[in-house]
This record gives C-alpha cells, sequence and structure tokens, in this order.
C-alpha cells in the first residue's frame, strides 16, 4: 500500500511521517527524474540532502558535483530539462535480494530550481551536503551550481522503518576521513548534542598513550558565562603578549576581538589538559622530561582521534593553541583542578562558511630515508 505525506504545500511544506523523514534522512543514493520540453523523461543517480525542521520537509538540495561529467554543470541535461519544466521527482528505495519483506520506497515530487553560487541560500546547500557526505569537503562546490527542490508530495511503500539499520555506523573511508577533517574558525551556531560530544571524547580516549596511562583530561565549554569568563581571562594575557611582540595598538586589539569572537560563538568548546598525575617520575631529568614529552605527544594522538571522530560525524573543529601561553590562566578561569595543564582549545561545531585548505607536501618530501 502506498502512504502519503500529509500535504501541507500550501504553507511551503510537506509533513512526512517520522519513518518517511528518516528513511528519506539516512538514504545515500536517490534517482532523480526530470522532464525535457519533448516530455522525454530523464533519470540519474544523485547525492541528495532533506532540509527541514520541526517534521517538516522543507527543502531538498543536490549537488551538481565534479563526479566524472562530460559536460559543464549548466550544460547537463537535468539543468536544462528544470529551466524547461521544473516538475521533478526523487526515488529513494531499499532493495534486498535476501528478504524482500524489507523492500520499500519512497518518492517526493516537486518543483525545482537551480541555486547559482551568488545566491545567498547557495552557502547553505553545500554546508548542508558537506555535513551529509564528507566526500564533499574535499571538492570546489562553491563555484558550481545546486538543484534545490521544493516538496510538494512524498509517497512512500513498503518497511520504511528497518531496525537493523542505523545500529551500524555508516563507514568511510579512511582516505576520505582524513581529509575531511578541516580547520574551521568560524561556526554556525547549532549547538551540539551531549551524546556526540561524549562519543568523540571516547574516540579520543582510544589514543596511544605512555604506559596506557592516557595522561589527558578534556574540559567541555558550552555555557555563555563560562566562555565569557575564559575570554576574559585569555585576553588580558594575549593584550600583553601582542604588545611585547611590538604590535600597535589597534593590530593588537583587532586580533584580540577575532579570538574572542572565536571563544563567544563556537557551540561547544573543548580544552584537552596535560594530566601527568598517574606517569613514572625519574630521579634523572633526561628520563623525566621525555617521560613527559611522550605525554604530550600522546595528547596530541588524542585530540587527533577527537577531530577525526568530529569530521566522521560531519562535524568540524579548529584547533587554538592560546590556552598553551596561560595554562594557569585558563585552569583558574574553567576552576579546574591544579594536576591539569590546558594545552589547546578545540572549537566544535557546523562550518558557517568553507575555510581555504592549505596544499599538503607530498610523501616524497616527507620520507627522508626508505632504505
Ligand atoms: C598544535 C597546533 C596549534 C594550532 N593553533 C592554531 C591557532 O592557535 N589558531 C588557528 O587558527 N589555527 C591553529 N592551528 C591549526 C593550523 O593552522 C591548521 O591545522 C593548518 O593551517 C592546516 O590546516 P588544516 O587543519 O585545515 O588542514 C593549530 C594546529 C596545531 C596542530
Amino acid at each position: 500500500m502506498v502512504t502519503e505525506a500529509t500535504d501541507d504545500s500550501a504553507r511551503g511544506a510537506v509533513r512526512p511521517r517520522a519513518e518517511q523523514l528518516t528513511f528519506l534522512r539516512t538514504g545515500r543514493v536517490a534517482h532523480l527524474a526530470t522532464v525535457s520540453g519533448e516530455n522525454t523523461p530523464h533519470l540519474v543517480p544523485v547525492c541528495y540532502e532533506a532540509v527541514g525542521a520541526d517534521g517538516a520537509l522543507t527543502t531538498l538540495y543536490i549537488a551538481l558535483d565534479e563526479k566524472r561529467k562530460r559536460v559543464a554543470p549548466g550544460e547537463l541535461r537535468r539543468v536544462r530539462n528544470i529551466a524547461g519544466n521544473p516538475a521533478v521527482s526523487l526515488l529513494v528505495d531499499r532493495y534486498d535480494d535476501g528478504d524482500w519483506d524489507r523492500l520499500a520506497f519512497l518518492r517526493v515530487d516537486g518543483r525545482a530550481m537551480i541555486l547559482e553560487p551568488h545566491d545567498p541560500e547557495h552557502g547553505v546547500a553545500v554546508a548542508a551536503l558537506r555535513a551529509k557526505y564528507p566526500q564533499y569537503r574535499a571538492m570546489a562546490l562553491g563555484e558550481r551550481p545546486v538543484i534545490r527542490i521544493t516538496p510538494t508530495a512524498v509517497r512512500s511503500w513498503g518497511a520504511l522503518a528497518d531496525e537493523s539499520e542505523g545500529a551500524v555506523p555508516r563507514a568511510i573511508p579512511f582516505a576520505t576521513l582524513v581529509r575531511a577533517r578541516r580547520s574551521v574558525r568560524r561556526f554556525r551556531p547549532d549547538p551540539v548534542p551531549r551524546a556526540i560530544v561524549e562519543e568523540l571524547i571516547a574516540a579520543a580516549g582510544w589514543a596511544p598513550s605512555p604506559h596506557g596511562r592516557q595522561p589527558w583530561r578534556f574540559a567541555v565549554i558550552t555555557r555563555p558565562a563560562a566562555r565569557e569568563a575564559l575570554a576574559d581571562a585569555m585576553g588580558a594575557t594575549w593584550t600583553a603578549q601582542l604588545a611585547l611582540d611590538g604590535q600597535d595598538r589597534a593590530t593588537v586589539a583587532a586580533r584580540l576581538a577575532g579570538s574572542r569572537q572565536r571563544l563567544l560563538t563556537t557551540p561547544t568548546l573543548i580544552i584537552p589538559c596535560l594530566y601527568t598525575v598517574d606517569l613514572d617520575r625519574y630521579p634523572d631529568a633526561d628520563r623525566q622530561v621525555a617521560e613527559e614529552t611522550m605525554a604530550v605527544q600522546s595528547l596530541g594522538a588524542a585530540i587527533q582521534n577527537l577531530l577525526l571522530a568530529a569530521a566522521a560525524r560531519g562535524l568540524d573543529t579548529g584547533w587554538m593553541c592560546a590556552p598553551l601561553f596561560c595554562p594557569e590562566i585558563v585552569r583558574d578561569a574553567l576552576d579546574l583542578v591544579p594536576g591539569l595543564v590546558p594545552h589547546a582549545l578545540i572549537q566544535l561545531g557546523w562550518a558557517a562558511q568553507d575555510p581555504r585548505r592549505r596544499e599538503r607536501l607530498p610523501p616524497e618530501a616527507l620520507i627522508v630515508k626508505y632504505d
């Protein structure tokens, strides 16, 4: 039996049932149907993201990405068809040869338009697509049009809700994940759920560490009052240090305002702290220094685990070194116990805009000897 969603299109949105929305949101590939001026149907597989709030489905975005294409984005048949006739359908389906009880499909009918890069909504569309597909973070979507669909109806059939799905996290190829991690400095205000933050810190906990002692802990800051206390405390030190560098007052003020803004507007701040209390103690200075260096190396490994786990979740991060220059001040501002030494500040959230990526040295330049 085919089920229809409540059509709220007069008010600009359709209201799919919860399992319809989940099926649509968790689907990875769909088929987009457009029609030419001569009424010839055209069908292509697409990656897509469904956007809405409070149970409504307001928009679908489809990137015209860099996957092998023979013509420029504007020349694609689907784009020319939409220009002539905005009526489109998008089909998401599940087929299982071993279990026909799991078969299901969902179709969204709607009206499509092309969002050009200068359109204010283009950035929102690209951010939404990149949150769903980490592969898109390595592609220059910012310069390419996006298809935007306003749904007018949702119809579905079969066993949409499938308990076995979702239980197993979707695997992202490692090469994709490692490139998806990037340093972001400006974030959207959307809060990050606590369960996700805990999941990322659990991933940090799986880092290698000297004697397996895990010489690090994490302070998580979300409340505005706590971030302000931190920004105020670090601001005084920054001002003094930048002045020491001989920078003029206007430059100091501008840099300070930028850093302060980063602290106040990022949804979640994580302060990784070195915690050497459980480490071995040596009578000689050399081994003691090596022990502490190992702890710092391990802290870096734990942070990288956290950053990669965030990227796997479609989240972005930014690494700020500021606490390293005033650990006692940060510890006091956050009321942390004396054994903790704040070493960094990790911004966590969803990127407000794509950062510029730095080129990487090729392996030949990184490997100094391969004997
Ligand atoms: C130890 C460490 C400290 C860093 N400190 C800062 C910082 O204070 N501010 C900042 O904007 N980025 C900081 N970064 C981020 C680097 O600038 C960034 O990783 C680098 O430019 C490469 O860009 P990518 O992370 O996007 O690949 C830091 C990175 C590391 C590993």
